[in-house]
């Protein structure tokens, strides 16, 4: 039987996962192990990313999680879900953005994925401060900008997709984007059958709101990744809708884009679609593609009824989101 982890977190992460879970044991037979992390985890014990809650990780088939908060105010304080990401050498967070039912949204039937390098770029961890003078070292290495290109042409020759846009900043960032840029398209020349062009992060985010039709898979740095996929996620009904996979060669942690939301916790209100649709790559990376695409369809259909909660138009509330997507299961 797969070994899941399940990491519970801060804010609206706990009632998310324990929903996720249900809908897991509804569709497959998995064993649970439990693993702690986040501030509630910190203000426990001292630190946000317990040494065990790695060592389970590496030994589990696949990581279930919602997110953690991260206080701006604690010196020295590490993000536990980018701490996590770089243990396990999640290098690859695929962020699908495809549009569901009956969900106001400003374009009809979109369906792109923003790939975003999860181990370098500005999310190093590398600061130092001096007096007034704060730096941080944005590392961009050959082989990490290779290995997510060659995720993202991968994904889209998996998916029969025919287009990836590299996207960057090397007019100014003219080495450390320089030499991603010209990794991925020394990647990309191994996919005669698929366009490539590369962009300007900026007018990319411009054209995100324009004309985001254009787009089908998008690789990118750390930073430019994350914030491309929120604004992205506006495009689909908000941040309660936008699943995610973090990949790497051995290990895969599957989380919402969303954080830990605290404005909803506790208040059984949050939008559980990005984490169901994260929950059902999970059950895609175990091997169970047709649970997985049976989980998908249950989703679309719940909105098509017009069961969704407020942030998307509707008036459920999470639990009734979740049980009628289990019931229709
Ligand atoms: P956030 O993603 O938690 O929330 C921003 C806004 O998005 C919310 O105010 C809400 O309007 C909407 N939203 C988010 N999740 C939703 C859901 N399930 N249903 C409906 N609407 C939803 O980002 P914010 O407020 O900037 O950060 C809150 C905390 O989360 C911070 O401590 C931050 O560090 C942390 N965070 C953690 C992440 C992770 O663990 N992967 C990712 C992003 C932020
Ligand atoms: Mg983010």
């Amino acid at each position: 039987m797969k070994k899941i982890l399940y990491i519970d977190g801060d804010g609206v992460g706990p009632e998310l996962v324990a929903h996720a879970r249900r809908v897991v044991d509804s569709l497959v037979k998995v064993e649970w192990v439990q693993g702690e992390a986040g501030y509630a985890t910190f203000q426990k014990s001292g630190t946000s990313l317990p040494d065990e809650t790695v060592q389970l990780a590496k030994s589990s088939d696949a990581i279930l999680f919602c997110a953690v908060t991260t206080p701006p105010n604690i010196p020295d304080y590490r993000s536990a879900i980018v701490t996590l990401r770089k243990e396990l050498d999640l290098y690859a967070n695929l962020r699908p953005f495809h549009s569901l039912p009956n969900v106001p949204a400003p374009f009809p039937q979109l369906n792109f994925a923003i790939v975003r390098e999860n181990t370098e770029g500005m999310y190093s961890g590398i600061e130092g401060q001096k007096g007034d003078r704060a730096t941080a070292t944005r590392v961009i290495t050959k082989k990490g900008s290779e290995r997510i290109a060659r995720f993202a042409f991968e994904y889209a020759r998996k998916n029969g997709l025919s287009k990836v846009t590299i996207v960057h900043k090397a007019n100014v960032l003219r080495l450390t984007d320089g030499l991603f840029l010209n990794a991925a398209r020394t990647v990309a020349a191994e996919y005669p059958s698929i366009s490539c062009e590369d962009a300007l992060v900026d007018s990319v985010a411009m054209r995100l709101v324009k004309s985001p039709q254009e787009f089908q898979v998008i690789v990118t740095t750390n930073l430019f990744g994350d914030i491309l996929s929120d604004e992205s996620s506006a495009l689909i009904g908000g941040l309660g809708v936008a699943p995610s996979g973090n990949y790497g060669e051995k290990h895969a942690l599957f989380e919402p884009v969303h954080g830990s939301a605290p404005k909803y916790a506790g208040r059984g209100i949050a939008n559980p679609t990005g984490m169901l649709l994260s929950t059902a790559m999970l059950i895609e990376h175990l091997g169970e593609k047709s649970a997985s695409e049976k989980l998908g369809a249950a989703i679309r259909k719940c909105y098509e009824l017009g069961v969704k909660t407020a942030d998307v138009g509707g008036n459920a509330k999470t639990g009734e989101m979740v049980e009628k997507i289990v019931s229709l299961l």
